[in-house]
């Protein structure tokens, strides 16, 4: 080994260049290299045990199902779990695996008949769930509204939040709130819906002594931005920089990992009884591509078809960081086939966390008080 380097060296600094001269330490990585090494290998390692579904330190992995990790889960008979986005996809399975294991379930959704089909199939699956559906906008901050009052006039108890309602939308476009539509709907909604049920889940926790479990659906893709959130928001939505679908997507789910973080500090601060976590629940195909359904998207999912998840497996994340008992008392996580990871840098910072906090309080005052027109409680 040695003596390949000295061999290396004598070759190239005889060259007799500057950067022959300098050479001889490319024998030798540098720090950033080996980094860059090391980061390729545990990359592929990864890799290599998503593709066989390695079972993690948590005993499952990518190939897990929701039934299968929610199997060691308690009795959920006396929890009540709202599932945003369970009209199709992840949401939809998370919210039959939940039915299954006998939780109550209440469904909120913007297209009720699509809800209503859902409902429809679990209860012919699992006859005695029980299933509540409600109209719900999550771009409108109005309808958010609507819906918590119309969830806490049912007077149900609360112990899960499992947020996982999203899109990717390939054109730009504004919700009703003046708030560019991705950041709307996969975040800002998102936000206050878990801030206006939080007292909620904390007196029900207190009530029944059930820890409650708020759970972020995120994405891997939010390491594709880690920029500030607000700012670039506000540049994209005055179409002060190009609409990018990607970034836009990317820094919604940014804002998701931020909100958890945040959610988690302030919960810890109130000595509540309540957690809040966030999960990517791998790559699969669902209707998340709808904008854009044909033969394109199809022939790239048939190209990647061993690379993405079932959506038994795509749920099954969101399912174990929902009941597992294992996780009595985590906060502030990331998840990723049913093992917690870190996420990116940006999305680990608490001072962008704070600030992006601070910034949605102030989005959603600033939205109200502009609000003339008629609110979703109205039109319905
Ligand atoms: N699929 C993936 O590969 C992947 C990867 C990483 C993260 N995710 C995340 O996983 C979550 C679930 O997505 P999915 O893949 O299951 O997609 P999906 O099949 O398109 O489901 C999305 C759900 O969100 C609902 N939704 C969208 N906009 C809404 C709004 N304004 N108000 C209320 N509900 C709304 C949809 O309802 P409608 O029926 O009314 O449209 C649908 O029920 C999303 O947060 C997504 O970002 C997915």
């Amino acid at each position: 080994m040695n003596g390949s380097v000295t061999r290396g060296f004598s070759v190239f600094y005889l060259g007799g260049t500057a950067d022959a001269a300098a050479a001889p330490f490319a024998f030798y990585p540098s720090p950033h290299q080996k980094k860059a090494k090391k980061k390729a290998v545990q990359e592929m390692l990864e890799t290599v045990k998503y593709l066989i579904g390695s079972a993690g330190a948590s005993g499952f992995g990518s190939k897990s199902t929701g039934e299968e990790v929610t199997a060691a889960a308690p009795d959920l008979r006396s929890v009540t779990a709202i599932i945003t986005g369970a009209t199709s996809g992840i949401g939809a399975e998370t919210a039959r695996v939940l039915a299954m294991r006998g939780a109550r379930l209440v469904l909120p959704a913007r297209n009720l008949k699509a809800a209503e089909e859902t409902k429809i199939r679990i209860e012919e699956e699992f006859p005695d769930a029980s299933i509540v559906v409600l109209l719900l906008d999550l771009s409108s901050l109005s309808s958010v509204r609507c819906f918590v009052s119309r969830f806490l006039a049912l007077r149900l108890p609360l112990n899960l939040l499992i947020n996982n309602a999203g899109m990717f939308s390939y054109d730009f476009s504004v919700s009703e709130d003046g708030v560019e539509m991705t950041f709307a709907t996969n975040y800002l909604g998102p936000f206050l819906l878990t801030k206006l049920l939080l007292n909620k889940m904390v007196e029900t926790a207190r009530e029944t002594g059930i820890q409650g479990r708020i759970v972020n659906i995120t994405s891997a893709t939010h390491t594709w931005f880690s920029g500030d959130c607000l700012s670039c928001l506000d540049l994209m939505t005055h179409k002060k920089i190009p609409y990018s679908r990607s970034q836009a997507y990317a820094l919604s789910k940014l804002a998701n990992v931020l909100h958890t973080k945040e959610l988690a500090e302030r919960l810890k601060q109130m000595d509540a009884n309540v957690t809040a976590n966030c999960v990517h629940p791998g790559v699969v195909r669902t209707r998340l591509n709808r904008d854009r359904e044909g033969f394109i998207i199809d022939f790239v999912f048939f190209l990647s078809s061993k690379f993405l998840k079932t959506i038994p497996q795509a749920a099954a994340t969101t399912c174990y960081v929902a009941t597992h008992p294992r996780l009595a008392g985590e906060s502030g996580k990331y998840f990723i086939d049913c093992n917690e990871v870190a996420p990116s840098a940006a999305a680990s910072s608490p001072a962008k966390a704070a600030r992006l906090w601070r910034g949605s309080e102030a989005m959603i005052d600033r939205c109200s008080r502009s609000r003339t027109g008629p609110g979703a409680c109205d039109k319905d």
